[in-house]
């Protein structure tokens, strides 16, 4: 990883997960305008990236690839020039392999010349899929992504600015696929993509309504804890300027309750996990825009340890996770998977506190602050998640035990 292009985890817009193919234009447009006037610019939301089907399905004579005219009109330099002169950031997608997962042109084989296409539109930032790999010189497909993959890194590493560089290799390998049931080859990209880009897909799509993992309406909760517990396995993996992508937060999908939607926010602020969101911004609730801008748990997701939270207990309903904070405070996440509210103690020890003494908890909803000794009452609706900053108290001696990661089995 290199800190100095993405220093802390990218916040942003990404179409897929709420429109798919059914993007154009004014869809990037209207949204940077929305985000601009809701604050979520100001907030840190700073990249908006197009992902797949923006492309003609041919190559030109020069084997350039070339933006759909009827979707966007106006041309890439032009979006790019209108996101840039508002302060965003453009982000673009290709794939690795030959065709991308909707099947349009591939970047495989075409690395050197798509990169400086897309340098000559002002892109920032490339999510780079991994759809039909066709299989060269006798590599496997494991060893043709990691070709790819680096390929990719060396060429734009040619650049006079690299681009952010999102790889979806890993995803390509991971339990979630099914493909090698050890998982060796997806730890083996763990290997290589954290000094080879700026972040790093593992786990499935975020369910895009209807078509993804069932054919059935709903599902994004059940979506979004298959993402977090595949997610929670690799916080070994993350260090600044390189951080695992658990995919989009969705606020917009009806099937998912307020406390679902904070949940989300508030486990991928304490992965430090990328905040991209995938949603209509300019019919985001007030409600939506103020979670999406709680400056407090921002900060917890931008921390400058960039530490991904680890699991530290697990109960039949109740999950608990901690970090450490850049200004020595720690970080405590509770989520409540089960269906019913609940209560539970969390001991001093189990958020890594060795001293006995007083402490205060700072819960970053709603602001309120709660001292403490022994342990700490946290109630919990179905579906919610508390996340609080703990702080010893003056006198007490800070010291952490070494938090162990404990591997997620649900
Ligand atoms: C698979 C990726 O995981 C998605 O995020 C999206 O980019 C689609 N491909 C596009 O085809």
């Amino acid at each position: 990883q290199n800190p100095a292009i993405q220093p802390r985890p990218p916040m942003g817009f990404n179409n897929w997960a709420r429109f798919m193919c059914n993007l154009n234009e004014t869809l990037f447009t209207k949204t940077a305008d929305a985000m601009v006037s809701t604050g979520l610019l100001a907030a840190g939301y700073d990249n908006i990236n197009l992902d797949d089907c923006w492309l003609l399905k041919e190559r030109n004579s020069k084997k350039e690839l070339q933006w759909d005219p009827d979707l966007f009109p106006h041309g890439m330099p032009w979006l790019a020039d209108y996101l840039h002169t508002r302060g965003f950031k453009f982000g673009i997608y290709e794939n690795a392999g030959n065709m991308t997962c909707g099947w349009y042109p591939g970047s495989q084989d075409h690395e050197e010349i798509d990169s400086k296409t897309f340098e000559s539109w002002g892109v920032d930032y490339l999510k780079l899929d991994g759809c039909h790999m066709d299989l060269q010189k006798g590599r496997s497909y494991y060893e043709e992504f990691e070709y790819r993959y680096k390929l990719w890194h060396k060429i734009m590493g040619d650049l006079k600015k690299p681009f952010i560089f999102s790889q979806s290799a890993p995803a390509y390998f991971s339990p979630n696929f099914h493909l090698d049931k050890n998982n060796t080859d997806w730890y083996r990209t763990m290997d290589w993509v954290h000094n080879n880009g700026e972040l790093a897909r593992h786990s499935d799509d975020i369910k895009v309504y209807g078509l993804n993992i069932t054919f059935e309406p709903g599902g994004h909760w059940e979506s979004m804890m298959n993402n977090y517990g595949m997610e929670v396995r690799l916080a070994r993996y993350q260090s600044c300027g390189f951080y695992n992508d658990p995919d989009f937060l969705i606020p917009d999908w009806p099937d998912l309750s307020m406390d679902e939607k904070k949940t989300h926010f508030s486990l991928w602020s304490s992965f430090s996990a990328p905040l991209i969101i995938s949603a209509y911004i300019p019919d985001l609730t007030k409600e939506d825009i103020e979670y999406l801008t709680n400056k407090e748990i921002i900060a917890v997701d931008q921390d400058a340890l960039c530490e991904q939270a680890t699991l530290v207990s697990q109960g039949e309903y109740i999950d608990v996770l901690t970090k450490n904070l850049a200004n020595g405070d720690r970080l405590l996440t509770v989520l409540n998977r089960g269906n019913h509210t609940s209560t539970t103690e969390v001991s001093l020890h189990r958020m890594g506190f060795i001293n006995v003494g007083a402490y205060t908890a700072k819960d970053l909803w709603t602001g309120g602050t709660k001292k403490f000794h022994e342990s700490l009452e946290v109630k919990l609706r179905t579906h919610q998640t508390a996340i609080y900053r703990i702080r010893p108290t003056e006198g007490v001696k800070l010291e952490v035990t070494p938090t162990g990661m404990i591997f997620n089995t649900f």
